[in-house]
């Protein structure tokens, strides 16, 4: 979709956050009856954060990657008008942005969830656009941040290889239409398949004895793998070239290709489906699997902290997961040094 609007959106910062315990594909062999050879030749991951202990949660998380972020510019908390949270693994239902505002001391920000699972962070770069654009707001934090690790079930072995906990945040700032550095965007969700991977919520067998009420609770992640990588690697291309498409922009103008870090088959079959070089792949999930709505921005601060990206690069975006949901987001970086 190309927008009709006046103004423009940048990347000021990057932030991100990963906790300190690592599990890595020994040690998830000593849980289920798997081995680091099955884990890494069919996902490329080696080892993943777990936010262990009881005394921290995804929104410290959340808040110590978007105060890093924040540190790397001159704005204050105060200055935020904004917080959205992508996240499928909240502290409360009702939400968790909240927490983090008052956490990071954002006082003047409206804050608020996203749910999109692991597209959740394109989605929240792209509304956090909407707003920026249409002149309501100035600067806006996007995080993306999920513990799986809450809702995996440990004994299946298709599914708990794969998870890792994490944060990633970014400040956008509305800027004018010269200065813009989100290019444009390709969203989509198809309700039909949400059955090949959810976190359901369950009913239990007996009703409330004189209300009729059937309550329940939340279950593991359960997910038909096979059929998640066939979609990835079907729509997700499809996507990059509709965008790219609106844009007129060409595959050869990619500079990066930063996909939601699912699995290294998935980022290879994409890049090798569009004749994009892997050498531009931006990949991360060896060391941290698959962090589902942190796994977009955490791979790009990594990126950025390694100077990998320079001035005017185009940087090809993609997430992709439970909905299923998928979309693209096409970015022209620009580094602007605040502090
Ligand atoms: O973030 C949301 C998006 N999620 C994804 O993108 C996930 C997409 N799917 C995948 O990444 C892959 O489907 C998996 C990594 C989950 C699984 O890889 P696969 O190559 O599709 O394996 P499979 O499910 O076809 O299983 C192949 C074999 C089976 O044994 P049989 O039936 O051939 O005897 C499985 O039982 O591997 C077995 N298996 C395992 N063996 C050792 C499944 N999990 C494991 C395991 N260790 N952990």
């Amino acid at each position: 979709m190309k927008s009709f609007m006046i103004q423009g959106a940048r990347i000021l910062a990057t932030g991100s956050a990963v906790p300190n315990s690592r599990l890595n594909n020994n040690q998830v062999s000593q849980i289920v009856q798997t081995s680091d050879e099955w884990i890494f030749s069919r996902t490329g991951i080696k080892e993943r954060r777990l936010l262990t202990g009881d005394n921290q949660s995804i929104v410290d998380l959340a808040a110590l990657a978007s105060t890093k972020a924040l540190n790397s510019t001159l704005l204050q908390a105060s200055d935020i008008d904004l917080i959205i949270l992508a996240t499928s693994s909240p502290n409360d239902l009702f939400g968790s942005a909240s927490q983090v505002q008052a956490k990071i001391g954002a006082k003047n920000a409206v804050a608020f969830d996203l749910t999109a699972a692991c597209s959740g962070f394109v989605l929240g770069l792209v509304t956090a656009y909407q707003f920026l654009c249409s002149g309501s707001y100035r600067n806006i934090l996007v995080i993306g941040a999920d513990v799986l690790s809450k809702w995996t079930d440990w004994s299946d072995r298709s599914t708990c290889i794969l998870f890792g906990d994490g944060a990633g945040a970014v400040i956008i700032q509305s800027c004018s239409k010269k200065e813009n550095s989100i290019l444009g965007f390709q969203l989509n969700t198809d309700g039909s398949y949400a059955n090949h991977l959810s976190i359901s919520y369950q009913q239990e067998v007996n009703a409330h004895p004189i209300l009729n009420l059937y309550q329940g609770s939340f279950k593991y992640i359960s997910m038909n793998g096979k059929e998640v990588y066939k979609f990835a690697v079907s729509q997700v291309p499809l996507s990059i070239l509709k965008c790219l498409k609106s844009l007129n922009i060409s595959v050869n103008d990619i500079d990066w290709l930063l996909l939601h870090q699912a699995n290294e088959r998935i980022l290879n079959v994409v890049a090798e489906k569009l004749s994009i070089s892997s050498t531009k792949i931006i990949a991360n999930l060896n060391k941290y699997g698959n962090t589902s709505a942190a796994s977009i921005p955490l791979a790009l601060d990594e990126a950025i902290k390694e100077n990998k990206i320079s001035d005017n690069d185009i940087i090809v975006i993609s997430g992709f997961g439970a909905g299923l949901t998928w979309g693209t987001v096409v970015l022209k970086w620009s580094s602007i040094l605040l502090k």
